[in-house]
């Protein structure tokens, strides 16, 4: 089905060298999903619906890199425990609730009726462990119009009984909701095997050859917290490093693969990071709030590593990713002054061009306006919160707005050229 639509309003983007692009009072043409261009006059086309949006900021859609639906009921809770207390304690026994699906429709309900009037228009989604529930949570997020991938769990070992697979059960059950996605448009499979802790050798083994063989992508956490990495050197000995323990058992690239959190990979697995198929998911929040440490983002970017941002709910408290913007400029900040002077600190743009283009790069290229870009675009109400000051430019109008009102819904929203409201 062919659409078209002009849109007037006001534009902000980062180009792809990361320098700002404002285009106040400008049309964007969409054309069957794809920006065809952004022009300060309004283009001659008589087939296009013309959306009058003037006075609101428009920005590319936001990618969270990652993000744990099934701990979305709990977001704001426990915060006083590290990683592997707060998942014993709280995360284990609330994913175990997602057997039932009755629960999981309830939960996925809200986590995506909240999703959708984010700015967020891509994650990259943890489910659980449960076919039937993360089959459900793709449902509901094909239906919304959200283009995610999403994970079914795989742990097999050291979790509560209830939150524990057979290994081959795990496998199988991969294979089956991966089978099960096969018509899905814009929701997609991604390989998910927790993290080193909760994966036998075996299954780590198994998982990579189906993400190689099918050519999936597949996600997991890295060197979030020290307690973690000291477990994942006693479990795998022979390993120089956690990244290397993934690399022995295949899931070191060779497929997009998101690694979360790598805050201790700087001084850990600095080699292994330069991996082009590698993205690490920026988690401020989460980090800040598990104590788990502040992950060097500067150095990332220095370095030419991929990288994004991701809400990690529930161990960050909000899926705003204009929220996690600000929290990365924060930390950067907190780095520069009390551990490492060597990297400054993320400038606002920077950390929006990563939240934007960073991310978006793992979904074949979005965040941008660039011509024959799948066109993912937000519209933001910024004047929710009242200002004398009338000569702000765009740039400064998405600052104020990302620091006082991150969680406000957007005004509109379109995914792939589909207006979704
Ligand atoms: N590492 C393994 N599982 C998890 C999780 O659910 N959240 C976070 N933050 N880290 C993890
Ligand atoms: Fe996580």
């Amino acid at each position: 089905m062919s659409s078209a639509y002009v849109i007037h309003a006001d534009f902000y983007q980062t180009d792809r060298e990361g320098m700002a692009l404002e285009m106040p009072s400008s049309y964007l043409l969409v054309r069957d999903g794809r920006v065809v261009s952004l022009t300060t006059s309004r283009p001659d086309v008589s087939d296009a619906t013309f959306l009058d949006w003037s006075g609101l900021l428009v920005i590319p859609g936001l990618t969270d890199l990652h993000v744990h639906a099934s701990q979305y009921q709990f977001r704001g809770l426990w915060m006083d425990e590290e990683l592997l207390e707060w998942l014993n304690a709280h995360t284990f026994p609330e994913e175990a609730k997602y057997k039932e699906i009755s629960y999981a429709s309830q939960a996925y309900r809200i986590f995506t009726d909240d999703l959708l009037h984010s700015a967020t228009t891509r994650a990259a989604i943890f489910a659980t462990i449960h076919e039937d529930s993360t089959l459900l949570l793709a449902r509901y997020l094909e239906e919304a119009g959200i283009a995610a991938y999403v994970g079914k769990v795989n742990m097999d070992r050291n979790s509560v009984p209830e939150l524990t697979e057979d290994s081959e059960a795990s496998v199988m059950s991969t294979l089956s909701f991966i089978e099960k996605m096969k018509d899905f448009k814009n929701v997609k499979p991604i390989i998910t095997p927790r993290f080193i802790p909760s994966c036998s050798d075996w299954l780590l083994d198994e998982l990579a050859c189906i993400a190689k063989e099918r050519g999936l992508p597949v996600q997991s956490h890295l060197s979030e917290n020290q307690s973690e990495g000291e477990w994942v050197h006693s479990l795998c000995p022979e390993s120089v490093s956690y990244a290397d323990a993934y690399r022995r058992h295949g899931l070191w690239g060779g497929v997009p693969t998101i690694m979360a959190h790598c805050v201790y990979s700087m001084e850990a697995e600095p080699g292994l990071m330069r991996n082009e198929d590698i993205f690490v998911a920026h988690c401020p929040d989460s980090n800040t709030n598990l104590s788990s440490g502040i992950a060097p983002a500067r150095w990332f970017l220095e370095n030419g590593v991929n990288m994004g941002l991701g809400s990690d709910v529930a161990g960050g408290t909000t899926l705003s990713i204009l929220r996690a913007i600000t929290d990365a400029v924060k930390v950067s900040k907190l780095r520069w002054r009390l551990v490492d002077q060597r990297f400054r600190p993320l400038s606002f743009r920077e950390a929006f061009h990563i939240a934007s283009r960073g991310g978006g790069a793992f979904f074949g290229g979005v965040g941008g306006f660039d011509e024959g870009m799948e066109a993912d675009l937000v519209a933001l109400d910024d004047s929710v919160r009242k200002t004398a000051i009338k000569d702000l430019s765009l740039e400064e109008r998405l600052e104020r707005h990302a620091y006082l009102a991150p969680e406000e819904p957007v005004t509109h929203k379109m995914v792939k050229g589909r207006l979704l409201f």
